[in-house]
């Protein structure tokens, strides 16, 4: 195991209706006049917003909105969030919705506080200082809601690039599993192939004898598995939601990717088809997870017959492992397609 250094200090308030505390939890991490920050619209149509409002009303907290963030975030939206968090001295940025709004939350956070253009920080400058953030999860998928990463899309060029810092990693995070059931089940699927990309990424290691993380990873996996198509046939079942809400941030937050390189070829490939084509991360990752798992096959096939054997129950060939890594990425294609994720880009 490589040696690491971990810092985690996002505060999880997780379960039904916690999403009424919002306004305590602003209190506590120091934010006293918020940005509130959402997308396209359907925390509107679902009521959360005016809940998360009344609960910061509650508090006698000051905010102003500022919706729009489109799926796959644009800088656009963020320079202008920059330009209202100076104007009405803002102190905290509260992003309710998906990865996407909170990534531009992020976004704003740090550009608030630093004299340049925030975009230097997409250009490889680490955020060492921001704003305060604090989210309520709408879907599982990206781990924003634990991760140091922000991901932003620049009109010009179109450039998808990601920053990092653990200046932006929340301060809070609700999760309310309950709030992912109106999600249409192709964003459902979406989320589940990200969760699942994010687990995968970090098993595809060069680092030896890293049994424990190796272990966390396929737990989460199993999960999934065992998760994802009971959620496509039945949506409203918190349980099964919870179980994946979880899953969604215990797969990103790096606790299963310390002390580990790690193989982050797939997302990078899929950043530039959705900067490009504007398509959602996790069917852009459908498709390029399990192409890239073949190309690269080759490097190390024990570790892919490994995740074939204790993941996915294939019987190990061990005079072909290559027939049982291959089988395992057959079975990870098939499982994306089951929960209708697309198979190619046509
Ligand atoms: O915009 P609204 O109207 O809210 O609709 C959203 C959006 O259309 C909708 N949605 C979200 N919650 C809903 C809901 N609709 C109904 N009911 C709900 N409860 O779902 C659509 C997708 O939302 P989005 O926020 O884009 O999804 P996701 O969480 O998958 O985020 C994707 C973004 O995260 C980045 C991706 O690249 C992509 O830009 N990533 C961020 C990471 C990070 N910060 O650590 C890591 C990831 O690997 C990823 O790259
Ligand atoms: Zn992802």
């Amino acid at each position: 195991m490589e040696n690491f250094d971990f810092y985690s200090p996002t505060e999880f308030v997780f379960g039904k209706d916690r999403e009424n505390e919002t306004g305590k939890y602003v209190k506590k991490h120091g934010g006293s006049k918020v940005l509130i920050h959402y997308g396209g619209g359907s925390v509107k149509r679902s009521g959360l917003l005016e809940r998360v409002q009344a609960s910061l009303d509650q508090e006698k907290i000051e905010y102003v909105l500022l919706g729009g963030v489109k799926p796959n975030p644009r800088s656009g939206l963020v320079y202008e969030g920059i330009e209202i968090c100076k104007t009405e001295k803002v102190d905290f940025i509260l992003a309710v919705g998906g990865g996407s709004t909170i990534d531009s939350a992020k976004a704003i956070a740090a550009g608030t506080v630093y004299d340049g253009d925030f975009w230097d920080f997409y250009m490889g400058k680490r955020i060492e200082k921001a704003l305060p953030v604090g989210t309520v999860l709408t879907i599982a998928a990206a781990g924003s809601e634990g991760s140091p990463d922000s991901v932003i899309t620049k009109e010009e060029g179109m450039f998808k690039r990601g920053a990092s810092g653990d200046a932006i990693r929340p301060k809070f995070s609700i999760l309310n599993p309950a709030l992912t059931q109106t999600l249409p089940p192709f964003q459902t699927a979406a989320g589940i192939t990200d969760i699942m990309a994010h687990l995968y990424e970090r098993y595809l290691t060069n680092t030896k004898e890293v049994e424990v993380t190796d272990r966390l990873i396929e737990g989460l996996l199993l999960t999934m598995i065992h998760e994802g198509p009971r959620v496509i046939a039945d949506p409203d079942n918190y349980e099964v939601r919870a179980n994946i809400m979880w899953a969604g941030m215990m797969a990103h937050n790096n606790s299963c990717g310390v002390g580990r390189s790690q193989d982050w070829n797939s997302h990078n490939i899929e950043h530039e088809l959705s900067a490009l084509y504007d398509c959602a991360h996790g069917a852009g990752l459908a498709v390029t997870l399990p192409a890239v798992f073949t190309y690269v096959m080759d490097h190390d096939v024990m570790r892919f017959a490994k995740a074939a054997v204790r993941v996915w129950g294939c019987e190990m060939d061990f005079d072909h492992p290559e027939v049982t890594a291959k089988e395992g990425i057959e079975r990870l294609r098939r499982f994306f397609i089951s929960i209708g994720m697309p198979k190619n880009f046509e």
